[in-house]
């Protein structure tokens, strides 16, 4: 059988037996089809994506098509393809990710650009040496990609999950590996800033907060990511307060926090973070015009 028709076929299986070219079969925005299967095929094949597209009228080996059948039955059975393949894309560069990781989200690009912009401010204003840490890091995509962006800057990650700082470690050392990181950066233990030393000019983190019902909604249509990274408690907030608080305590002055919330959370979280004593706290909106960001400032003369 052609690449064309391995790929017609996976799409319509993915869809649900539907074309997926059809006006409208229902499917979500995370869910596409043909991508998915062009990103397994290529995969099974040994290709880049626009390879396998060049390679349409080629056929596809017995042996080779039984692998990616077994890809597919993982899609089918919910798993996203990020973990299929052991990597997915964030501000441009791939990050290892497996079942110990939450999956790296577009929207999270907000948290980055919003710090890279802070950090530059602070530079302008105050001069370096900079230090920047990023709390529940999971992957590292956030912290590290700020130290990617910014080379000079001091960057250290925390999270409470030692599987998640095991992949940490290995996006550290193939970023390294491909030039695209050029210091160190520290991994720590850490339950929120309990256990990190030190002062930052920011700290950013993208904590677990999807209130517990959702969580276990999720759960039950068979994700696999970890309940530690999703799960915020009853209302998605349980960890916002105590991190602002330990966070005031670790930034220098003119210092920020940035934090990514759920797109309900802007309100309450902005509430936290003035009460651990954080000035001209504000919420920033993502490309869906939703509320992404809580930013808040630690004044010179607090
Ligand atoms: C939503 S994920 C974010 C991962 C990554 N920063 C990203 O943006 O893709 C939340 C992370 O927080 C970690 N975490 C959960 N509770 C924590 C706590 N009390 N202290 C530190 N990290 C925690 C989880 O292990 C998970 O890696």
């Amino acid at each position: 059988m052609t690449v064309r028709k391995v790929l017609a076929n996976a799409a319509i299986l993915l869809a649900g037996g539907v074309d997926p070219d059809a006006a409208d079969v229902g499917l979500g925005e995370r869910f596409n089809p043909r991508l998915d299967a062009s990103l397994l095929l290529a995969k099974t094949l040994g290709l880049a994506r626009h390879r396998l597209l060049a390679s349409l009228s080629d056929q596809v080996t017995a042996a080779d098509a039984t692998v990616f059948d077994a890809l597919l039955s993982r899609r089918l059975a919910g798993e996203s393809v990020a973990y299929i393949l052991g990597s997915r894309e964030f501000y441009g560069r791939p990050f290892l990710v497996d079942h110990r990781v939450l999956v790296p989200r577009p929207e999270t690009e907000l948290l980055v650009a919003l710090a890279l912009g802070f950090l530059d401010s602070f530079a302008a204003h105050y001069g370096g040496p900079l230090r920047c840490h990023d709390a529940c890091t999971g992957s590292g995509c956030v912290g590290l990609t700020i130290a990617c962006q910014r080379p000079g800057l001091s960057v250290s990650l925390s999270d409470l999950s030692a599987g998640a700082l095991a992949v940490a470690a290995a996006n550290i050392r193939a970023l390294q590996a491909d030039g695209e990181l050029l210091g160190a950066v520290d991994c720590l233990e850490s339950d929120l800033l309990a256990a990190v030393p030190g002062t930052y000019c920011l700290i950013t983190a993208n904590p677990p907060y999807v209130d517990s019902t959702t969580t276990d909604v999720i759960f039950s249509g068979g994700s696999v990511e970890p309940r530690l990274a999703l799960d915020g408690g009853a209302d998605g907030l349980r960890l916002y307060g105590d991190l602002a608080a330990q966070a005031y305590q670790r930034l220098v002055a003119g210092g920020a926090l940035l934090v990514e919330i759920g797109e309900e959370q802007g309100a309450a979280v902005a509430a936290l973070f003035r009460q651990a004593g954080f000035r001209d706290v504000g919420v920033k909106q993502d490309l869906a015009d939703q509320d992404r960001v809580v930013i808040g400032y630690k004044h010179e003369a607090d």
